[in-house]
């Protein structure tokens, strides 16, 4: 199952490499935690939350898989006031792709997945040239979102792209991720000296994994923290079904087991109770390799962890001590004021996710239709459409859908399940990438 995903990684990604041996020196940029454009300034306080900061062109081109996206015509990096989990000023940065043609009443917030513990994986990094040199910082998942990116800009909607996990790499930290959405989506609608943006856009929101979490966050938050935000509709797909922080040990030994030092390192950026119980129950031989998230991104950490006992690497005994750690931490940030949500949703997921069980997230969208919810839920059940496929396969439609509720078109008030039965890529979809790329998607997707 997961031996299709290293093909992509091989052959998408030695290419990229080869050509950074004829690097040209424009490529270069320095990664966040040491650009003072990333820097906190120290009247941060003095900003209200959303009110833009500083902005600039991304210092080195926009990449995916060695190609440069061809509908993004101007890109700028922007930051902005927002808040972090403790309810403390700081800094938001966003990228705002802008289309040729742009639709500048039209802005799509994508959330891109991160799952990393450190501000060097942040998107407005990892989606430049100058940073898919390094193995350590190298993000396909970024590459991949890119191209998300790119079918949305074919729309000629503005996409914008906050680094929604903050200036440390908040990675599992529910409302320092919900704040930098909303006032990432405020400094959009205030950019209009800079990108051109309508201040009365309409505005979207779109995330798969670790981007649904982030944007699930956001938008139940929304009401109470950015009540005056209209927002038209919100797509999410591959939902995690966590119900508890202790649930994700449950991948543990698996393939995705770098996920539970990222997570549990992301959440202790912002409680330092959690950061020292780790840090007591780690035996000494594994530390090393327990914090290696602090400088690497999510694909070397998978390859890192990949079906590692991660629980194992804790002294005998320490592990109630951290879990309750752990728990606490992620009770209180989730612990945050909520209004009803009042956008539509459009919610994808495979029924076969190895990172969700189906049950719970037919359990959520039922919960959402008892409160009022209108909720368009497509269960892709395709026997070949794992997490990472169904991520890829399911970009048709929820752009299709999108388009709609940008287009202004009122989304159904009732509830509807529809069963997605497409199994490989919309071939108006692959259209927009070069052959090399949409050769290695089909392949990763009809791989067994
Ligand atoms: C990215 O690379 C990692 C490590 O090689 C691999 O496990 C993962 O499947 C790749 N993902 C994609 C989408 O290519
Ligand atoms: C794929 O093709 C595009 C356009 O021809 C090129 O820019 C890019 O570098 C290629 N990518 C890979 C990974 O070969
Ligand atoms: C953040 O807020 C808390 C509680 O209000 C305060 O104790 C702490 O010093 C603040 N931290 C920073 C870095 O400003
Ligand atoms: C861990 O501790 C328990 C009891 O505290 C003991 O029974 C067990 O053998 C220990 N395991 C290891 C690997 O040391
Ligand atoms: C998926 O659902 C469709 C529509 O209900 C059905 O026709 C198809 O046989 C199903 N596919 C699988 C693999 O179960
Ligand atoms: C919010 O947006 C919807 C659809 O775009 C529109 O019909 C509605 O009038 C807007 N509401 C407000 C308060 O602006």
């Amino acid at each position: 199952m997961i031996f299709p995903y290293y093909l992509l990684a091989v052959t998408l990604v030695s290419a990229t490499e080869l050509r950074h041996n004829h690097r040209h020196r424009s490529e270069s940029s320095l990664p966040p935690s040491q650009d003072p454009f990333y820097a906190i300034p120290a009247n941060i306080a003095a900003f209200s939350p959303g009110e833009i900061i500083n902005y600039r062109e991304p210092p080195s081109r926009i990449s995916a898989f060695g190609w440069t996206p061809t509908h993004i015509h101007k890109a700028y990096q922007i930051s902005y006031r927002t808040t972090d989990s403790h309810q403390n000023a700081t800094t938001g940065i966003l990228t705002a792709l802008i289309p040729p043609n742009a639709e500048y009443d039209k802005i799509l917030s994508l959330q891109m997945a991160e799952d990393s513990a450190t501000i060097d994986c942040s998107p407005s990094y990892t989606m430049q040239a100058s940073s898919q040199s390094s193995p350590m910082l190298a993000s396909n998942t970024t590459a991949l979102q890119l191209l998300f990116a790119e079918a949305a800009l074919a729309q000629k909607w503005i996409v914008i792209v906050p680094d929604h996990e903050g200036p440390r790499g908040s990675f599992t930290a529910s409302k320092v991720t919900g704040h930098t959405v909303l006032d990432g989506i405020r400094a959009a609608k205030h950019s209009n000296h800079i990108t051109g943006i309508q201040r009365n856009a309409r505005i979207g929101l779109w995330g798969y994994s670790g981007g649904a979490a982030a944007t699930q966050i956001a938008i139940t938050m929304q009401g109470a923290y950015a009540p005056e935000l209209n927002i038209s509709g919100v797509a999410m797909g591959g939902l995690s079904s966590l119900a508890e922080a202790s649930d994700i040990f449950g991948i543990n030994k698996g393939p995705s087991a770098g996920l539970i030092p990222s997570a549990m390192l992301g959440l202790a950026t912002q409680h330092p109770e959690l950061q020292r119980a780790i840090d007591e129950a780690l035996q000494p031989q594994f530390r090393d390799l327990f914090y290696s998230p602090l400088h690497q991104c999510l694909q070397a950490i998978t390859v890192l962890f990949f079906h590692r006992d991660v629980l194992g690497m804790f002294r005998n005994g320490s592990i109630p001590g951290v879990t309750a750690e752990l728990v606490k931490a992620w009770k209180d940030e989730n612990n945050f004021p909520q209004a009803k949500i009042k956008a539509p949703l459009y919610i994808y997921q495979s029924i076969i996710d190895h990172l969700s069980d189906i049950n719970r997230i037919d359990a959520e969208v039922r919960d959402y239709c008892h409160q009022g919810v209108s909720v368009h839920y497509e269960r892709a059940n395709a026997t070949n459409l794992n997490h990472v496929k169904y991520g890829i396969v399911g970009v048709y439609k929820a752009i299709s859908w999108m388009q709609d509720r940008l287009d202004g078109k009122g989304a159904s008030r009732e509830c509807v399940t529809l069963t997605d039965a497409t199994s490989t890529l919309d071939p108006h979809l692959a259209a927009l990438f070069p052959k090399n790329i949409s050769d290695a998607l089909f392949a990763l997707i009809n791989a067994l």
